[in-house]
């Protein structure tokens, strides 16, 4: 049976693209620093950022899907002034080149990299970072397929806790359809083997919605009380800060049927958080 390696499928959108994967009587490996114990998936021990086991967890392998990055933003959700400037290169560059030059000496008949839609005008460094990643991915012999995807709500609900303590939150007023993993999931995974290649439709979420009542109904399913102050940002900042509204598939889970499982009586995780 073809096999499938997932590098980042212990992450937030890499275990719903696996757990896909399984239930489509798929073949997977997931390469992975520290290997899980999941046991109806094969674990490649390895690192992009050393190369370390990236060899060994290819062979045999018919497609690639690239899930793996390294965002210290979404890592600890939320940002520290040092994300303004810079953003470690070692996984999302350095290890899609190392990833894309062993496949390319092995029979790999494709080679999915998930990216991120607006990177062109990113001007954050991590969305540098992204696209330097992705332009490889484009420039390589392999066939290959870019997906980009919105902002995960798992990533904007955290950004959004980050706010929790101030009494007043200033919000930008700007359009945009962040979406959940699980939808993104499905879509890369049917790209994956649907035969096409290049670049594909973007992943968006199904609500085009401004950031404030975005916030809004985050504060509202927590059952904060606090002020959102929406303010304004330029086209240029906004879609900088990869503030867009994506045009292409869209997803089906909204944002505050999100919320409410996430928050919902009874979930631990709500009341991890200081109301
Ligand atoms: N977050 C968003 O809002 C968003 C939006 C659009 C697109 N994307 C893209 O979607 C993909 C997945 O994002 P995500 O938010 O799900 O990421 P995530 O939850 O932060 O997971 C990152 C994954 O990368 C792995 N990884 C990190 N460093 C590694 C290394 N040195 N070697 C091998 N694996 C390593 C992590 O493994 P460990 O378990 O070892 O840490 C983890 O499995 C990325 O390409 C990201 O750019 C994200």
């Amino acid at each position: 049976m073809a096999l499938t390696l997932v590098t980042g499928g212990t992450g937030h959108l890499g275990r719903d693209i696996v757990d896909r994967l399984v239930r489509g009587g798929h073949r997977v490996r997931v390469l992975a620093r520290s290997p899980g114990a999941r046991p109806d998936i094969e674990w490649a021990s390895g690192d992009l950022a050393t190369g370390a086991g990236l060899r060994d967890a290819l062979r045999d392998v018919d497609t690639v899907i690239n899930a793996a990055t390294h965002s210290p933003v979404a890592r600890r959700g939320g940002f520290r002034p040092v994300d303004f400037f810079r953003s470690p290169s070692a996984v999302d560059v350095e290890g899609t080149e190392r990833l894309l030059s062993l496949s390319e000496a092995l029979p790999v008949r494709h080679f999915l990299h998930v990216s991120i839609v607006g990177l062109d005008e990113a001007t954050l460094p991590y969305g540098r970072v992204k696209l330097a990643g992705e332009r490889l991915v484009r420039e390589s012999r392999l066939p290959w397929s870019v997906v980009r995807a919105m902002p995960f709500y798992y990533l904007l609900d955290a950004l959004l806790a980050g706010l929790a303590w101030l009494p007043v939150w200033p919000v930008p007023m700007t359009l945009f359809n962040p979406v959940d993993t699980t939808d993104a999931a499905d879509h890369i995974v049917a790209c994956a083997f649907d035969g096409t290649h290049g670049v594909r439709a973007e992943i968006g979420g199904p609500e085009d919605l401004s950031l404030d009542v975005l916030a809004g109904q985050y504060r509202d399913a927590r059952g904060l009380h606090r002020k959102i102050l929406p303010v304004s940002l330029s086209d240029a900042r906004a879609r900088g800060m990869g503030f867009v509204v994506s045009h292409g598939v869209r997803g089906r889970v909204i944002w505050s049927d999100w919320l409410r499982r996430r928050y919902s009586p009874g979930r631990a995780a709500a009341t991890a958080y200081e109301t």
